[in-house]
């Protein structure tokens, strides 16, 4: 027994070594890694993901206000509180005018990127989009903005990168189309959100991707699959947190993602793509009251609180039990501070744009 583990763990620790020095791993080698996921391996790769992005980023997290403008969407996928047939969920919409207050709020706590994010709902034409993007970046033309907004037109986000959009999250879920099929109804495509993504890249914007670590039905092969994704694309932000299981949906009665699988791929992604902005998420602090302070002490270095007007924050459940929906939450930012500073960190105001290495600026 003890033989087996000494062979299995110099076997991980080549990996490590190898994922380090060329950023890269075979779809076979990343599967082993997680399956075979162990005590010395993670605290390995944190190590060596934490002191990578001590190189680029310092001690700095950034931060991104959270604007959650509508809980409408047309889509259906199974996983989501707020998906279109979720009787129960109670709509909501942001008008321009909530919208502004609450990038001003935000601005006087020290934000300098707000995050509007919402369900696919056709109210927020690229017109409405525009008028808000023009008018937010006049007033804090030192701001970054960044949308999540689903998939769109090449046209459309075209004309929302036009009129200032800086960057773009559309997770893209699942890099395997099988998988990506067992947890969305027949009308979404796997194709059609990779070519989005890719439409995205092109047109200039930051880009950033992500997956759920838990999904129903995920499997190794599946999330080594999502790994050869993100080295490849290379994308400029990942978000990754655990599944969370939502009381009104098909996945109700589906175990929840893992705190420490979800925190080992975090460091596996930093050592991926070295200078990648990498959100420690809510679905991580919901599941772990320590989890988003877990997540950067294995690599991360962003945290997006909500800066949602109180009102609707609880509408906004993509998952049960979702964290920072109190009123308390405008005051998350101090709180986080305080929590980020007691291990080693510091919340800092600025845009947080993504930093090349240094190899890459000599
Ligand atoms: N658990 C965790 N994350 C979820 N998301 C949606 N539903 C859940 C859930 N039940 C994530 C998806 C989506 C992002 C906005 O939130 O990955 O892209």
């Amino acid at each position: 027994m003890e033989q087996i583990n000494r062979h299995q763990n110099q076997k991980l620790s080549a990996l490590i070594d190898t994922l380090e020095q060329n950023q890269s791993l075979t779809l076979s080698e990343y599967e082993e890694l997680i399956t075979c996921r162990c005590k010395e391996a993670t605290d390995i790769l944190a190590k060596r993901a934490v002191s990578l992005r001590q190189r680029i980023y310092g001690n700095s997290v950034y931060i991104r206000g959270l604007i959650e403008i509508s809980n409408i969407c047309r889509n259906d996928c199974f996983y989501c509180g707020i998906r279109r047939s979720s009787q129960r969920c109670e709509r909501y919409r942001l008008t321009a005018e909530q919208i502004l207050e609450c990038c001003e709020e935000g601005y006087s706590l020290g934000f300098r990127t707000f995050v509007l994010q919402g369900g696919e709902d056709a109210f927020f034409t690229d017109e409405v989009i525009c008028s808000i993007l023009s008018e937010i970046k006049k007033r804090y033309p030192d701001c970054a903005v960044t949308l999540s907004l689903g998939e769109r037109s090449r046209n459309s986000y075209q004309k929302l990168f036009d009129a200032g959009a800086d960057r773009y999250l559309l997770r893209h879920e699942t890099a395997d189309c099988e998988h990506y099929r067992k947890l969305h109804p027949p009308d979404m495509s796997f194709h059609h959100r990779m070519k989005c993504l890719h439409d995205l890249r092109e047109i200039g914007y930051q880009t950033g991707c992500g997956f759920m670590v838990g999904s129903p039905y995920q499997t190794a092969a599946d999330l080594a699959k999502d790994l050869k994704f993100i080295e490849d694309f290379r994308p400029e932000m990942c978000g990754i947190g655990p599944f969370i299981p939502h009381r009104d949906t098909p996945f109700h009665d589906q175990a929840a993602g893992d705190v420490e699988l979800t925190c080992y791929l975090l460091s596996i992604i930093r050592l991926i793509h070295p200078p990648v902005l990498l959100p420690a998420t809510t679905a991580l602090g919901t599941i772990d009251p320590g989890g988003r302070e877990k997540g950067i002490l294995s690599g991360a270095n962003v945290i997006m609180p909500n800066l949602s007007p109180v009102s609707v924050r609880k509408k906004y459940e993509l998952y049960d039990n979702k964290i920072c929906t109190g009123d308390e939450s405008a005051q998350c930012k101090s709180s986080l501070s305080g929590k980020m500073k007691s291990i080693g960190y510091e919340i800092v105001t600025d845009r947080g744009d993504i930093k090349k290495p240094e190899s890459d600026t000599a």
